[in-house]
């Protein structure tokens, strides 16, 4: 989610777009009230890193900001107290009870300047309980929300003076630097006897960087030989053609995961106990697959220092 700028490509032009569309449109009193912006397009484009460009670049200018996941299946509560937690509110009277934790929301954003993320919102009906939590304070607030679903980014926007962005593939050029970067540490090019099978595959990407990115670190784990290369190629193939969502993205990923050592596959298996968008400390998992005796202590390894390099 919070992946380091320098390794992202193309994201200035859509960051600068979206402050536009938040902080400038508009005349000073339409910009004192509140303005959503959401974010749309399928799985992988990149809504969840540009939300996130946004939030980093802007946030200063809000006196409370919280970026907050939803996913598919949330338990409500968490959502305003996960508002309220990075708020840096800490009451008492965190319990369960959805209705109650808006009032206090509301109450604490009663004379702020807010700025939240609302991150992956699945249906409309989730977003009917979160928006009675963003109150009008005509105080220049912005929300910006994520989703794959059109008809979630238009009700977000529906109340507020909201715009719908629709999230774009990355273009050639910046689809090969992604690639290359990722894959030789280069960016403007590759090694000749790579460059036609590295731009088959990149044409079959269709510019979406989930994809990019995990075929990059499929081949980055190969041997540099064409063949190897071609045979992964041509496994691919078909559902790249046919279809660029997460349909053949689970191909991909199935093959990177064959690719694991017995040790590692029950190790990446074992984070579906977590919750969907569960922020997983990495300390805490590296001692829970060590209790669950799926990775055995390496004499002398300092598991706290071993932690910092993951
Ligand atoms: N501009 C970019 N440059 C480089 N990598 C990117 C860029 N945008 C996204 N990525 C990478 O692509 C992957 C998918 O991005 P992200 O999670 O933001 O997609 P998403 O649209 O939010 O997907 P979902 O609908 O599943 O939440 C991440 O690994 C992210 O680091
Ligand atoms: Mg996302």
């Amino acid at each position: 989610m919070f992946e380091d700028a320098r390794r992202l490509v193309g994201i200035d032009g859509p960051r600068e777009e979206i402050t536009k569309l938040l902080m400038e449109e508009g005349d000073n009193d339409s910009k004192k009230l509140l303005k959503v912006v959401s974010l749309v397009g399928f799985g992988g484009l990149g809504k969840t890193t540009l939300a996130n460009q946004v939030y980093t670049k802007i946030k200063s200018e809000f006196e409370c900001t919280a970026f907050v996941s939803v996913s598919r299946t949330p338990h409500m509560p968490k959502i305003p107290k996960d508002i309220l937690s990075g708020f840096g509110y800490c009451g008492t009277e965190m319990e369960d009870d959805v209705q109650k934790l808006i009032e206090i929301l509301r109450a604490h954003l009663t004379n702020k300047r807010y700025l939240i993320i609302i991150d992956d919102v699945w249906n409309t009906k989730d977003w009917r309980t979160i928006e009675c939590a963003l109150m009008e304070n005509n105080n220049g607030s912005r929300v910006i929300t994520t989703t794959r679903h059109q008809d979630v980014a238009t009700t977000c926007c529906f109340l507020s003076q909201g715009h719908v962005y629709h999230m774009q593939p990355l273009d050639e050029h910046h689809s090969k630097r992604l690639f290359f970067k990722r894959l030789f540490d280069i960016e403007d090019g590759c090694p000749e006897q790579f460059r036609d099978i590295s731009n088959d595959m990149l044409r079959k990407c269709k510019g979406v960087p989930l994809a990019i990115t995990s075929i990059a670190s499929l081949l980055a784990n190969q041997s540099k030989h064409v063949e190897t290369w071609e045979k992964i190629h041509n496994s691919l193939g078909y559902e790249l053609d046919s279809n660029p969502t997460m349909e053949w993205m689970r191909h991909v990923l199935s093959l990177s995961y064959n690719d694991l050592s017995q040790e590692l596959k029950t190790c990446l298996l074992y984070l579906g106990n977590y919750p969907e968008d569960y922020e997983i400390e990495t300390f805490d998992l590296m001692r829970k697959w060590i209790a669950e005796g799926f990775v055995r202590e390496k004499h002398g390894l300092d598991l706290e220092e071993a932690a910092k390099t993951v």
